[in-house]
């Protein structure tokens, strides 16, 4: 289904982590809530002590960030573009483009990719599914094309080749979003050295639980990559944040760790929500994602669900009422399992 969208879109995107928005439709205080609402990992790199040094002066260039981030990511550090949050190079990048452009989207995913190329102006077709999004590029329908892979929240992966091949058949760029790819074993990375129109961008919020570090990387060699770079110069990061953010990323024993324990919980995940499907909502079908589990199906179901958790004060992202397919997004509880299972398993029963 291609649905072509307006671009006056001036409505901004909803996001989880509302709790304020918890907090009015259910009551109780911020303590109260569990949130799982997100796909930030319940289990954060434990930030290491920071020198008074790098609060007091003015930041350096991340030099040491951006050598940390090509080792994690596997790619030159030429490429390397530290941005503060993957997030405000999401916003950024279509405002570097010369000229009014058309652009393939996931119809459903991150929605801030649509609202940027909007906002700056471009037309944005949307696709389900990379059969679609095959059609746009074949049918040069699209000039750009968006990629969340892999995707928040439908989960779904398209194969790394695949999307190679597409990048060579734009005229234009194809930014891949890979904030929940830590976990995955393929990346696009390994494409940078021959794509020059492939943007990918990684984000340390999720697999590393620093989303409040507020620091993301785009990778590419793309020209607009060295355009970014020089919009955010000078300053635009904070020290300590890339401190932790390269201390995080240099610290394998902490990274197998991290991988092992999120895939067990997302096993478990998987478990008691399947046992939710099949006691009481048998119209919903269960898609994992290791840092999220997503619900698609009925709006009415997924409806009984969310609010059944809120009641108990567990906060899970519901889609947007604008959105044209029903989900609900539920994140890894962490040490609050018995807290999330007790909750479940009233909720069955009521
Ligand atoms: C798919 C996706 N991309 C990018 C982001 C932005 O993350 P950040 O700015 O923390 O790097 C998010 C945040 O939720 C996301 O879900």
């Amino acid at each position: 289904m291609v649905i072509p969208s307006i671009n006056s879109q001036s409505e901004l995107p909803a996001h989880g982590g509302d709790l304020d928005r918890a907090i009015t439709q259910y009551g109780g205080q911020m303590t109260d809530w569990l949130d799982l609402s997100t796909g930030i990992s319940p289990w954060p790199y434990p930030p290491p002590d920071v020198e008074a040094t790098l609060w007091q002066h003015l930041p350096q260039a991340p030099n040491t960030l951006c050598q940390a981030a090509a080792r994690y990511y596997g790619c030159e550090e030429l490429y390397v573009v530290v941005s503060p949050g993957s997030q405000l190079a999401i916003r950024l990048l279509p405002t570097l483009l010369p000229k009014p452009t058309t652009v393939a989207i996931p119809l459903i995913g991150y929605q801030e990719h649509g609202y940027a190329w909007q906002r700056a102006g471009h037309q944005t077709l949307h696709y389900q599914g990379l059969a679609e999004l095959n059609a746009l590029v074949g049918n040069k329908q699209v000039e750009h094309a968006v990629v969340i892979n892999p995707n928040n929240p439908t989960t779904e992966y398209y194969p790394t080749v695949a999307l190679s091949d597409l990048a060579r058949r734009l005229s234009g760029v194809m930014l891949v979003d890979e904030a929940f790819a830590d976990m995955a074993t393929a990346s696009m990375v390994e494409y940078l050295d021959t794509n020059e129109n492939l943007i990918i961008l990684r984000s340390p919020g999720k697999f590393f639980g620093l989303a409040g570090a507020r620091v993301g990387f785009l990778l590419s060699r793309n020209q607009l990559a060295d355009q970014l770079k020089t919009l955010l110069m000078p300053w635009s990061l904070s020290a300590p944040a890339c401190h932790v953010v390269e201390s995080a990323l240099r610290d394998s024993d902490w990274q197998a760790m991290q991988k092992q324990r999120i895939q067990q919980a997302s096993q478990k995940m998987v478990q008691l929500l399947s046992v939710v499907v099949k006691r009481r909502q048998p119209d919903l079908e269960l898609r994992p994602q290791a840092l999220f589990c997503s619900l698609f199906g009925s709006k009415e179901s997924l409806h009984e669900l969310h609010q059944g958790l809120a009641e108990r004060k567990i906060w899970t992202r519901l889609n947007t009422p604008q959105e044209p397919v029903s989900w609900l997004r539920i994140g890894l509880p962490g040490s609050a399992q018995s807290r999330f299972e007790a909750a479940l398993d009233s909720v069955i029963k009521q």
